[in-house]
């Protein structure tokens, strides 16, 4: 390949495709002309050498284990910054000015509150309903809510849709929580910073004041930043084929929610949490080990491994961190789930299979124990992450949307099944 083309020998012809170089990260060849050329497509199912779109926002260098937000370090956001700062920072691509950020902390705050036909909406639901069913359907019924907002060829709704998204989420996501344990719904309170007013909705009941506690509040904060956005995985992807048909975005984050539940996406923290309760013990892991290892068994050490990182996640690192924090704060001293936990990773990056298979932490094997010590339950795992990420998917969707080359995502196909062949009527048939 030389330094801008690509030649691909095809049947015994020669042909040249472009090559074209990002900012940082791998080059890519752009075979968009291939089928007209050819009458080929590529075949690349889970798209491990595929890339989807041209982005600005998040950068993964998965063999170093470096995650940029707009170019700044993970771990420097995480420390330094805060959650809506770091909406700011995705969505528009810099850093606010203090003034800045005071108007998007403002605007954000003021749309805090949902519909109030909502909460009706909600007792449609079965109480035992998993927290993430009843978040796909009530931000999916947004769109039966906002329709002010639902018109994606103007700029203004796409902006009152952004921030309606990033301020009603933790809304929706306390109520499907107080659904769930039969409490009633707590309303937003303006006065308090984005986690902590999260925290105050989950946690508050009627009859009492709730004092928010600012290390639980820092942490849950870290926690959204640390799960705000990731590149083109599965459920940004999911976001970005429904935004390209039109579809209206709260519809698109419906989506992106649904693809999320997942275990082998953002539901494998509470699978992981799952998990280390069932090996309980220190003494079982090598157990566990060798069903992870065995090709028949198709258990998976949850929180382990990943697409991109072959290195340490590092979002795990800052997630073990605050996992230690939270455990002091609320006063575990030694809790056998963390023992398990870094007993496990201690086993698991000294054996083979995961050394030779680049397995690694990644950050849903460390959020699950701090998450419980929060006082949520696992069911609310995913849920959390669906909050964090509300943010990247909106700023994946904008960029999109705002793209001029934009067309409807549209994926062939090999095809393996019957060739043409003629109707048989059911008298005929064997
Ligand atoms: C998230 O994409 C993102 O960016 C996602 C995410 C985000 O922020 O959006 O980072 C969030 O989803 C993190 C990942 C959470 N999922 C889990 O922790 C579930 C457990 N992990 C695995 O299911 C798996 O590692 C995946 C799904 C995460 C990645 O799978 P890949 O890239 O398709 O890799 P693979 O399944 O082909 O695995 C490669 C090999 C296989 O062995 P071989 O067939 O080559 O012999 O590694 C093995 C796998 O069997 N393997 C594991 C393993 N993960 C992979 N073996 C044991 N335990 C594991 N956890």
């Amino acid at each position: 390949m030389n330094e801008n083309k690509a030649t691909l020998n095809l049947g015994g012809t020669a042909h040249e495709f472009p090559v074209n170089k990002g900012s940082i990260g791998p080059d890519v060849v752009d075979i968009s002309a291939l089928y007209a050329k050819t009458g080929a497509f590529t075949y690349d199912p889970g798209f491990t050498s595929t890339a989807s779109c041209e982005s600005q926002i998040t950068y993964i260098d998965g063999d170093e284990g470096v995650l940029l937000y707009r170019g700044y370090p993970i771990e420097q956001v995480a420390e330094q910054g805060d959650f809506l700062e770091t909406c700011y920072l995705l969505l528009y691509g810099e850093l606010p000015t203090d003034q800045q950020k005071r108007d998007f902390v403002g605007r954000v705050t003021n749309h805090t509150m949902v519909h109030e036909q909502m909460t009706r909406f909600f007792t449609g639901f079965r109480r035992d309903a998993h927290p993430m069913a009843v978040l796909t359907g009530s931000v999916g019924a947004m769109s039966a809510f906002y329709h002010d907002s639902t018109d994606i060829s103007d700029p203004y709704q796409r902006l009152v849709a952004s921030i309606r998204m990033i301020a009603k989420m933790p809304t929706l996501a306390a109520m499907a929580y107080k659904y769930s344990v039969g409490q009633p719904f707590i309303y937003p309170r303006n006065a308090l910073d984005y986690s902590s007013n999260f925290l105050h909705m989950c946690f508050a009941v009627p009859c009492e004041e709730y004092e928010v506690n600012p290390v639980l509040s820092r942490a849950m904060d870290r926690i959204f930043i640390l799960h705000a956005d990731h590149e083109q995985n599965a459920s940004t992807s999911t976001v970005r084929l429904a935004g390209s048909s039109g579809a209206n975005p709260f519809a698109c984050i419906a989506a992106g929610i649904a693809c999320l539940w997942g275990p082998a996406h953002g539901g494998a923290n509470e699978a992981a949490l799952k998990m280390l309760e069932e090996i309980g013990s220190v003494d079982r892991i090598p157990e566990f080990i060798a069903r992870a290892k065995d090709k028949d068994d198709p258990f998976r050490l949850m929180g382990f491994g990943h697409r991109v990182y072959k290195n340490y996640d590092p979002r795990a690192r800052v997630m073990q961190k605050t996992c230690h924090e939270v455990l002091q704060e609320v006063g575990i001293k030694d809790d056998p789930l963390l023992d398990v936990a870094m007993e496990l990773e201690r086993i698991a990056l000294r054996d083979e299979y995961f050394v030779e298979k680049k397995l690694y932490p990644n950050i849903d094997f460390y959020s699950g124990i701090t998450l419980k010590a929060m006082g949520f339950p696992t069911s609310m795992f995913t849920v959390l992450f669906a909050v964090a990420r509300t943010v990247g998917w909106i700023a994946q969707w904008k960029e999109m949307i705002e793209d001029p080359r934009q067309k409807i995502g549209r994926p062939r196909q090999l095809y393996t099944g019957a060739p043409r062949r003629d109707y048989i009527s059911v008298g005929k048939r064997k």
